[in-house]
């Protein structure tokens, strides 16, 4: 049995985990993404992102290569958005709720101040669990030191 990694990324940090993350763990990488896209630039990008994550938006997904069967462990991978993870993970959880059951589920986040321990919550309450097999939150990894955050996606994949 493998390990499917799912994300969604708006612009790039949360995508460069998941990478270093499929090589660590020899997993599949499958990306996440709403038909219409979120504006990515601007007071857009935070007004309707935003907006949508506190609403509880779940975006319509172009089609993605997943079946549950194949894998026994899932990691999702978010940005932060409003304190709760981005909108098309939403939909990705609400769509796979019942097929993740019983498999062994992770997450990491990314964010810019702070949030993640909200998301988390959050994503147990929609998924029906008390917690995660693991957790890993990381500030922007895009532009933080490089040692520093690899060490802390070494130390969460050695805890799935
Ligand atoms: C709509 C929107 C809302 C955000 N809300 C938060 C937030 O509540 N807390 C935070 O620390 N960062 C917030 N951020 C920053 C992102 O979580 C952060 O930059 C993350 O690393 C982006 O990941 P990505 O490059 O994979 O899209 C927000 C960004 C956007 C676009």
């Amino acid at each position: 049995m493998k390990t499917a990694i799912v994300y969604y990324s708006m612009s790039g940090n949360v995508k460069s985990v998941a990478e270093k993350l499929s090589v660590t763990l020899n997993a599949d990488m499958i990306e996440i993404k709403p038909v219409k896209a979120f504006p990515d630039k601007g007071f857009g990008k935070f007004f309707w992102g935003g907006k949508s994550a506190v609403m509880g938006e779940t975006p319509e997904l172009e089609p993605y290569p997943f079946n549950a069967d194949q894998y026994d462990t899932v990691i999702i991978g978010s940005p932060i958005w409003a304190s709760s993870f981005a909108p098309p993970v939403r939909t990705f959880l609400c769509d796979n709720r019942d097929v993740l059951k019983g498999k062994k589920l992770a997450a990491f986040f990314c964010q810019s101040g702070n949030g993640a321990d909200k998301a988390e919550k959050k994503m147990c309450a929609l998924l029906g669990i008390d917690s995660l097999s693991a957790s890993l939150v990381l500030i922007d990894p895009l532009t933080k030191t490089q040692a520093e955050n690899d060490a802390k996606i070494e130390a969460f994949a050695e805890n799935i």
